[in-house]
C-alpha cells in the first residue's frame, strides 16, 4: 500500500476538493460533511476529469398523482459531483453513478495522521 500526502490536517474545508497524482493516475479527494473521499478522476462514460466539474445537492423532481410535475428540488441528503465532459453525476459518498448506482468510480481510502491526510493506493 502507498500512501499518498494530499495536504496538511484542517487545511481543507467542508465541500474542498483536490486532486492529487498519484504515479500515473488521478484520484479526486473531497471532504464533504466532515469526511474524505477519494475516487479515480477518470469518469465512468468516456475517461473525463470526473471529480474536477461541479458539486450540487440531488436534484429531484416531484410527480404529482395527476402526472404533473410540481417542480424540481434540492435534496437536503444527497449532493453529486457532475463529471464536466458530458455531465454523469456521482454521488459523493459512495463514488455511485446517479445515472445507474450500480457501477461506481474507483474509491480508495483517505487517513489522517501526523498532522496530514493521505490517499492510500
Ligand atoms: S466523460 Fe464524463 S460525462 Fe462523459
Amino acid at each position: 500500500m502507498t500512501e499518498t500526502f494530499v495536504a496538511k490536517a484542517g487545511s481543507l474545508a467542508d465541500g474542498d476538493r483536490l486532486v492529487v497524482a498519484v504515479g500515473k493516475k488521478e484520484i479526486g479527494v473531497f471532504r464533504h460533511r466532515g469526511k474524505y473521499h477519494a475516487y479515480s478522476n477518470y469518469c465512468l462514460h468516456s475517461g473525463g476529469p470526473a471529480c474536477e466539474g461541479l458539486i450540487i445537492a440531488k436534484v429531484t423532481e416531484q410527480i404529482l398523482p395527476d402526472k404533473t410535475s410540481a417542480g424540481l428540488f434540492f435534496s437536503d441528503d444527497e449532493t453529486h459531483f457532475v463529471c464536466p465532459w458530458h455531465g454523469y453525476e456521482y454521488n459523493i459518498e459512495t463514488g455511485a453513478c446517479a445515472g445507474d448506482p450500480k457501477q461506481k468510480l474507483r474509491s480508495f481510502p483517505v487517513i489522517e495522521k501526523d498532522g496530514a491526510i493521505y490517499v492510500v493506493t
